[in-house]
């Protein structure tokens, strides 16, 4: 039986699809490396985001960055599921700092497809710094 927070009946290949066809609004001039990111919201939207570039090369904005730019501009909200994928379409890992903003809008028990399958967002970003660590501050004994 599915749990309040399972990702069980989520369409990985319709989020696969949203990737790819946002990986093809992607502007990366420098790396010439267009990445795609969607992601299913706990309301049951899709949301997307391309990488896109600039000539100082280091303040890129990857794909995730506008996807949870578009999860807030369409009615903010958490992320099930997640998929990321490089110019031929195949998964692509979020980059450290991806993660960490993954982290902060995941509902309960998000999934992203990984080279390895599908993996928890506690998986790929183990013992996480997160909100829950500003809420007493001072205290070291964050559990
Ligand atoms: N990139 C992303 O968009 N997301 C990631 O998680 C990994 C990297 C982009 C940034 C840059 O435009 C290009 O891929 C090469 O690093």
């Amino acid at each position: 039986m599915a749990s309040a927070d399972s990702t069980a009946g989520v369409d990985w290949a319709v989020l696969e699809a949203a990737a790819v066809a946002a990986m093809k609004n992607a502007y990366a001039p420098y790396s010439k490396f267009p990445v795609g990111a969607a992601a299913l919201t706990a309301d049951g939207r899709i949301v997307s985001g391309c990488n896109v570039e600039n000539a100082s090369y280091g303040l890129t904005l990857c794909a995730e960055c506008a996807l949870v730019g578009n999860l807030h501009m369409t009615g903010g909200g958490l992320l099930r599921a997640f998929y990321c994928v490089d110019a031929r379409g195949n998964v692509l890992m979020p980059c450290g700092r991806c993660r960490q903003l993954l982290y902060e809008f995941r509902a309960p028990g998000m999934e992203l497809m990984t080279t390895q399958g599908i993996k928890t967002m506690d998986q790929v970003l183990p013992d996480a710094f997160g909100p829950q660590h500003l809420e007493e501050p001072g205290d070291t004994n964050h559990e």
